[in-house]
């Protein structure tokens, strides 16, 4: 027999390393390497010799295929974000970190699902059922026919839905699942990808949807999301700040849809409530003569949303000053402020900068280079932009600025929500200003000598 091999997993991001060590080469995390109950090591052969299988069906791939049914829920933010509704058959992951909503999130998808006409289960492995049928209670929806239960062997979990045949199973989380024929602790990377697994498959045979919830966490003894990422359809993860009221619930993958599609919610005393209008909650007790703050006009996904990008620039004792940003990739203002410092000339040496994006929001958009290169020198030269304007362009390390893509639709939620200016940069697609004034910029020295004299 074979002798049996040990491996080391990253509970983070699921890489197998070969020896333990400290931090994940692959991810960067500290701690999250741990040694994984050994495997067998595999057939001896390294082919698979003489002997044939049955084969394959072919089919065509001009054959016409009906677009997939949808079932949607009602939760419009969900329904969007999920492109369009629930696919049948279909396994969706819910990431987040703990105590972000997760929970909350889905049982109130049970309940708007249940209401729709669709036979939902409810599996938690985390609650009693006393405490889901409280919460439930302060949600609203005490008297939906979704069905509950507190399980967390899957053998039990899987013979009850095979027996009851619903559209909709939730499991809440994939961490507490535990299969008796793997032989490592519930949570640990094997345990929580064989859970998966098995119930993926069991989706995809037996025509039931299931959604997983994920908790993300930094402790290396619990497997995290990323490491079935791979296995099922849809990933989304729920994020947001503590603190903040807003959550936001982003699609990463999505076999049925786009990506990188959002839906925002507030959390509420009664659970989370939709958040039609984002871009007018984003910017609610703004003052728009402060110096440093600069409205971005951004895409998430298919929708417009305009955020607040706020600056704040300060002399610094320490010998290394600080860089702290909140919503915005560091690395990436690094690069803004190099880009300030080498073509522009206007250096933060010996300044403070603090970055943050109101709201609670995270930007990725490189688009929003402008607008962060904008709030740095408003904060700088203590001088606010024009009144009720937006800004949006990405910046390349030449200091010129490059186009960026859908930038009607920009300006288009600017002019709804009663802005009047547009500073963007030059290439920008545009045959349609809806009536706002509108200034293209070539690069960075001419938007500084426009909007802050000679710079
Ligand atoms: P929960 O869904 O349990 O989080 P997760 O499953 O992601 O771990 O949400 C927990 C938080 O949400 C908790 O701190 C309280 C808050 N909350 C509300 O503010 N209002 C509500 O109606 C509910 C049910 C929870
Ligand atoms: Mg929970």
């Amino acid at each position: 027999m074979a002798k049996p091999v040990t491996q080391f997993i990253c509970s983070s991001c699921g890489a197998v390393h070969k020896k333990w060590s400290g931090r994940c080469d692959d991810c960067g995390e500290w701690n999250t390497i741990i040694e994984e109950a050994p495997l067998s090591a595999g057939p001896g052969k390294k082919t698979l010799g003489a002997r044939k299988g049955k084969g394959m069906a072919l089919t065509d791939l001009r054959t016409e295929e009906a677009a997939p049914e949808r079932d949607t829920s009602g939760l419009n933010e969900l329904d969007r974000v999920l492109g369009g509704g629930l696919v049948a058959a279909s396994a969706t992951l819910v990431g987040g970190d703990p105590g972000i909503g997760k929970s909350t999130l889905l049982l109130q998808a049970a309940g708007a699902y249940a209401k729709a006409g669709l036979n939902v289960i409810y599996v938690s492995g985390e609650e009693a059922t006393a405490q889901v049928r409280m919460r439930a209670q302060r949600l609203g929806l005490a008297d939906s026919p979704v069905k509950l239960a507190s399980e967390t062997n899957l053998r039990e979990i899987l013979t009850t839905l095979d027996a009851e045949r619903p559209d909709l199973c939730i499991i809440d989380s994939v961490q507490t699942m535990w299969l008796d024929t793997v032989d490592s602790a519930p949570g640990s990377v094997s345990q929580v990808r064989a859970s998966c697994h098995e119930l993926v498959s069991f989706a995809k045979r037996k025509g039931v949807s299931i959604m997983l919830v994920g908790h993300v966490t930094k402790d290396g003894q619990i497997a995290g999301p990323r490491v079935v990422e791979h296995m099922v359809d849809t990933v989304l993860y729920f994020e947001g700040e503590r603190g903040h009221q807003f959550r936001i619930l982003r699609s990463v993958k999505n076999r049925f849809g786009p990506a990188d599609e959002i839906g925002v919610f507030e959390m509420t005393g009664a659970g989370l409530a939709e958040v039609p209008n984002p871009s007018a909650l984003f910017l609610s007790d703004r003052d728009e003569r402060a110096p440093g703050s600069v409205v971005f006009a951004g895409i998430e996904g298919t929708r417009p949303v305009l955020i607040e990008v706020q600056a704040l620039v300060a002399p610094s004792s320490l010998s290394q000053p600080r860089r702290a940003v909140v919503g915005w990739d560091s690395a990436r203002l690094s690069m803004i402020l190099a880009v300030l410092e080498a073509r522009v000339g206007i250096s933060f040496q010996g300044l403070d900068v603090y970055l943050n994006i109101a709201g609670g929001m995270r930007i990725k958009e490189p688009a929003a280079d402008l607008a962060i290169a904008a709030a740095l020198l408003s904060a700088r030269e203590d001088s606010a932009l024009p009144a009720a304007s937006v800004v949006f362009g990405e910046l390349s390390l030449s200091g010129a600025l490059r186009p960026v893509a859908q930038a009607e639709n920009r300006l288009k939620e600017a002019q709804k929500l009663g802005f009047s200016q547009a500073i963007a940069s030059k290439g920008c697609k545009i045959t349609d200003k809806a009536g706002m004034d509108l200034k293209l910029m070539p690069d960075l020295a001419a938007f500084t000598g426009e909007i802050f004299g000679a710079g």
